[in-house]
């Protein structure tokens, strides 16, 4: 339809009808009651209310989206088609690798692979939107939601929120194949108060700005169609009903002219909050927000009409967002085919086809961490006798929590892993997390111990924070154990955020971050023990020494008495702690492989920098190892004196490289003065003159730096 049929479309409607096209009822509305993401509510409404609505959630299958879209379409005086939402968040049916493990591949061009392969199963499927990419900025582990994000920076957020929308996106939504993104969760709530999911957030303006607002703009400027609101309060105003961040930050501020739709009865939740007396009052403040559609709440649908009508609300306000979800329908191709690529042969063809589960597994090649090697890594597949020990070794669950359509039949297992690849390997199982005399016999009669532990599913998402972020119960004392029996232990680690294992890595000879891995993300597991595959994973996420540091990230601050970080003990007077380091175990970038990469010292073109001009940096890698591999080069700035304090560094540029054995490769970047930007004493977006600090390495910890400076002329 062109602009001006949907204008004439929106003119025709009557009010009620609008009102009905800024709801979102939930699939079980309509008998699909297979994924509930959120609280159960008293809300009831009337079938034939139901089937007027705009859109509905979590609802799949290109058979059942057909034939209920059919019974809308049925039942709308226009004849408007619904639009289909849901949550693929790391794949539709084929489960990639968790978030948290694509932000640890350092390579955002895999999201883009990855999205696009869920985009083509989900679309197949009857889907038009996808709730994802989730880009929160994630700065404590305690918040089990940390998941779902691509970690604690910024800059490498943004990356891979921009891959994630021209992932599922591409050049036209309408396109078969394609999805309408939704950016989430608008805005902060990685910066819930302690961790506690739902919490308040309370962060200054300027770090809001400067830290957690960045991912989202990236997205905004990438295309997104969508925008989500959070269920946290920025200010103590909650989201949903939020105006300023709404309006005057997201929608002037960043010029997204997209659809708003809130998070699952957040407009609702107003009212909880203590910001609204009573539903009608939450719509009202909703509306006034720029919040279009009501997702799964009474709010919208019982209170609009009557705000209209009583002069509360202009009916501009309700024009206006309907226009945005016609625009978004038409843009999706719905009013010329309103079933757009559901197919059930498609269905039979597309998902869980054999390219995407290759790329399953080759992105876990890529987001695996190996935290430490003490030479126990890689074994040999022959002549030695291992004993695999926990429960997770032949467990399903380790897929993370939003994979709510996977095929639980493909998931391979650790252990089926193993039996298919190395099926010469001595391997013995004890597929238990307790003690028990069979675990440790079996650790005392091997060479070598895998002990697989760490979170399944059930630890992290949504509403799953933990105060105590070591193993989960029992996993310890049976490490201990293992320990007491045998000493060749390498730590197989799943889980979908950084764990306090300061005592475990301790002991262990060699530890593998598996993160949630994907359907045949075990096969890369297996690849790294066996050293078929050499480990390039770099933490996204920093893991903490103690839960007492959290939130910890890498962007810190240096303060008026700042420690020295060589200084292992406690100093009097300083920032620092009596009892742990003020370092995190593991630190942002930190990851190890089989080979080891040598970096030349830093070179400049020029050492000033001058606005409008750019200053070319540049290193030189070489594999110095027999294992060919790939190294994430990334370049930090620190801003050493300006109006306000910066952090110590900032990571502004980031290279995957592959490396042959013996293979150097020299990798530039180019700094210029836009690099430099944040929000000054005034809250004004500019870089200031004055000295500046560049590293380029393999993680925040680097010295290989040069120094530059930034002059107005
Ligand atoms: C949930 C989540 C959000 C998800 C939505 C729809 O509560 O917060 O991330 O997209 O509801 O399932």
């Amino acid at each position: 339809m062109t602009n001006s049929q949907l204008k004439e479309l929106l003119s025709d409607m009557s009010l009620s009808e609008k009102a009905e096209q800024l709801v979102q009822l939930h699939g079980r509305f309509f008998g699909n009651n297979d994924v509930i993401t959120g609280q159960e509510m008293e809300f009831i409404v009337p079938e034939e209310t139901a089937l007027r609505t705009g859109s509905v959630l979590s609802y799949h299958g290109a058979g059942k989206i057909r034939e209920l879209q059919d019974r809308i379409m049925s039942g709308q005086p226009h004849k408007i088609p619904a639009v289909f939402m849901t949550d693929i968040i790391h794949g539709y049916k084929t489960i990639f690798p968790a978030p948290i493990a694509q932000g640890a591949s350092f390579n955002p061009e895999l999201t883009k692979k990855l999205s696009e392969a869920a985009a083509k199963e989900a679309a197949a499927a009857g889907v038009h939107v996808t709730f994802s990419p989730m880009v929160d900025l994630s700065r404590d582990a305690r918040w089990g939601r940390c998941y779902e994000s691509t970690g604690e920076d910024p800059w490498l957020n943004a990356r891979f929120a921009e891959n994630a929308v021209w992932g599922y996106q591409g050049k036209d939504i309408k396109e078969k194949g394609r999805l309408a993104a939704c950016v989430k969760h608008f805005a902060g709530y990685g910066a819930v108060l302690s961790g506690r999911d739902y919490n308040v957030t309370e962060l200054s303006e300027r770090t809001f700005m400067d830290d957690y607002l960045v991912p989202y703009k990236a997205a905004v400027e990438a295309g997104v169609k969508l925008v989500m609101t959070a269920f946290n309060t920025v200010d103590r105003i909650p989201c949903s009903i939020n105006k300023k961040l709404m309006r005057d930050i997201l929608r002037d501020g960043m010029c997204f002219n997209g659809v708003l739709i809130s998070d699952y009865a957040a407009i609702a939740e107003a009212v909880s909050h203590g910001a609204a007396g009573d539903y009608a009052e939450a719509a009202e403040k909703a509306m006034l927000a720029g919040v279009d559609i009501d997702m799964v709440s009474q709010c919208y649908i019982n209170n609009l009409v009557p705000l209209v009508e009583n002069g509360i609300i202009p009916e501009e306000l309700v024009d206006e967002a309907v226009m945005r979800i016609l625009i978004l329908k038409n843009e999706l191709g719905l009013f010329e085919n309103p079933y757009k690529d559901g197919s059930e042969e498609d269905e039979k063809t597309i998902i869980l086809c054999d390219e995407h589960k290759k790329l399953s597994r080759d992105a876990a090649n890529e987001s695996i961490v190996l935290l430490k090697n003490d030479g126990l890594l890689p074994l040999k597949a022959k002549g030695k006798k291992i004993a695999v020990i926990g429960s997770l070794a032949d467990s399903k669950k380790i897929i993370g929590a939003w994979s709510l359509f996977a095929e639980k039949s493909h998931i391979i297992t650790l252990k089926s892993a193993f039996d298919e690849l190395y099926p010469d390997a001595e391997i013995t199982y004890v597929l238990s997390d307790n003690i028990c005399e069979e675990a440790v016999s079996t650790a005392k009669n091997a060479d070598t111990v895998i002990a697989v532990l760490g979170e399944d599913d059930s630890f992290t998402g949504e509403s799953a924070s933990r105060a105590d972020i070591t193993l989960p119960k029992g996993q310890t004392e049976l490490f201990n154990a293992l320990y007491e029996a045998n000493e060749n232990i390498c730590t197989v680690l799943y889980g979908g955020r950084p764990l306090v294992i300061t005592e475990i890595a301790e002991k262990s000879k060699a530890v593998v971050m598996a993160w949630f891995p994907g359907t045949c993300g075990n096969y890369s597991i297996a690849d790294i023990i066996f050293g078929k595959v050499n480990p390039s994973g770099r933490l996204s996420m920093s893991f903490p020494y103690s839960a007492g540091q959290l939130p910890v990230s890498y962007g810190r601050f240096n303060t008026g008495r700042p420690k020295d970080d060589s200084v292992k003990h406690f100093v009097q007077f300083v920032s620092n702690y009596l009892d742990v380091p003020n370092l995190p175990l593991y630190h942002f970038g930190y990851g190890l492989s089989y080979t080891e990469y040598e970096y030349s010292k830093v070179t400049l073109d020029k050492d000033v920098l001058n606005r409008g001009g750019s200053i070319t940096a540049s290193v030189t890698v070489k594999n110095k190892g027999s294992m060919d591999g790939m190294e994430a080069v990334q370049l930090y700035i620190r801003d050493k004196s300006a109006s306000v304090v910066r952090p110590l560094r900032e990571l502004r540029g980031l290279e995957k490289v592959h490396l042959s054995a013996g293979e150097e490769k020299t990798v530039s970047f180019i700094i210029t003065e836009e690099m430099l930007r944040f929000y000054d004493i005034n809250m004004e977006y500019k870089s200031e003159d004055g000295g500046f600090t560049l590293w380029i390495g393999p993680d925040c910890m680097t010295d290989n730096s040069e120094e530059f400076i930034l002059t107005a002329d």
